[in-house]
């Protein structure tokens, strides 16, 4: 008999921590019916198409089409339309993925109708619940069967919850099962060159969590910071679409992309972000993904957050939280080379896939 899964993606992070996942269960059709679900969170071509094409996903066989909105609009919608496509073509396991809002909404739908749920990227935990996606991971992990882990602080973060251990299996960073996928189209895309940049001479930015863009005040000294660091060193700024509102809504869009040395882009693909990364002197984000990724690579990666739910990229890698006062420092650091350029973490060694495929399969049965 054979098991049907359905894999949920959503939003931009969520298409590399999938990908290597769909490759491996495709190749157990033996006893795995997959189907992928597209929830629609992220629609615009830049967020989600590009990533699809890069990462050789197809297209969907489920398009839930749920869209943008308020944050219970957006789960309420994508509860709403994944119990339709449950009740229409009942799965026996979902697998949802890190920690949108897509992902805390089809876990709760198909645990309701008494669906396994696995959770990849479990037991992350900054520790401040104001964070829409801190909410997202604590109810998902409350609710799934089967929670995959990236690393020891995650264990003992889901041990603290009362999480039996029974459900957890550490099988490491998916992210970088991605990575090393596509590696040498990402060596040879060569983006740096086409924006007339040199690898080593210059900075990669990304910058969209609310406490960093939502707040007119917060933004304007982040623009500052921008504009100075970009007089001194090159830097690339991929501005996501809520950025983009909000600069724009604010008036100070005109200003930041006229700024000397300040290249604003669209929202890159995965390919060609990574390529930006790879020769990035430093990349300073308030992404949770690029953390992981500049600690596998060893560049310097400046996190303007004052918590994270991936510290083993602080104590084992090459990550450091940066405050607006702090960063212009930091930066002098990590230009001088006095930069902590850490190890890789156990089990980030792009053989995730295949130690969830080992867990799933044990899981089940078969
Ligand atoms: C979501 C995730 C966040 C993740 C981020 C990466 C939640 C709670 N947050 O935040 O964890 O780091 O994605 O991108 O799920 N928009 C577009 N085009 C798109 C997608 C969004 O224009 O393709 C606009 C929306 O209309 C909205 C804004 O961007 O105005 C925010 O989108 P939304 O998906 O709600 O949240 P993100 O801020 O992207």
């Amino acid at each position: 008999m054979k098991h049907s899964v359905d894999l949920v993606m959503a939003a931009r992070p969520n298409f590399m921590k999938v990908a290597p996942l769909y490759h491996a269960l495709s190749r157990e059709n033996a006893w795995c019916n997959l189907r992928i679900v597209h929830t629609g969170q992220h629609y615009d071509a830049n967020m989600s198409h590009a990533f699809l094409r890069d990462l050789k996903l197809p297209e969907p066989h489920v398009h839930l089409g749920v869209g943008s909105g308020t944050h219970a609009e957006q789960t309420a919608g994508v509860m709403l339309a994944y119990e339709r496509a449950c009740l229409a073509h009942r799965p026996d396991w979902v697998v949802v993925v890190g920690d949108v809002n897509s992902t805390v909404a089809c876990a709760l739908a198909a645990s309701k109708l008494d669906i396994g749920v696995a959770h990849l990227e479990a037991g992350l935990r900054s520790g401040d619940r104001t964070m829409p996606e801190e909410k997202n991971r604590v109810l998902t992990d409350a609710l799934a069967d089967l929670l995959w882990t990236p690393s020891p602080d995650a264990d003992a973060n889901l041990a603290r919850e009362g999480i039996p251990a029974s459900r957890i299996a550490r099988v490491g960073n998916i992210m970088i099962d991605s990575l090393e996928m596509v590696r040498s189209s990402i060596e040879g895309a060569a983006k740096p060159a086409a924006l007339g940049l040199q690898p080593g001479q210059y900075a990669v930015v990304t910058l969209h969590r609310p406490s960093n863009v939502d707040e007119p005040n917060m933004l304007s000294r982040l623009t500052g910071v921008l504009r100075r660091l970009a007089s001194r060193l090159p830097i690339v700024f991929p501005v996501h679409p809520r950025t983009r509102a909000r600069l724009e809504g604010n008036g100070m869009w005109n200003e930041l992309s006229a700024a000397p040395g300040l290249k604003i882009v669209e929202p890159e693909s995965y390919i060609g972000f990574m390529s930006l990364v790879f020769g990035a002197a430093y990349v300073l984000t308030d992404s949770g993904g690029v953390q992981e990724e500049t600690t596998y690579l060893g560049i310097p990666c400046l996190t303007m957050r004052s918590t994270t739910e991936r510290p083993i990229t602080v104590t084992e890698g090459s990550n450091r939280l940066v405050t607006v006062e702090s960063v212009e420092d930091s930066v002098n650091e990590a230009l001088s080379g006095r930069w902590q350029r850490g190890r890789v973490p156990d089990l980030w060694d792009g053989r995730a896939a295949k130690r969830i495929v080992n867990s799933l399969r044990e899981t089940i049965g078969v």
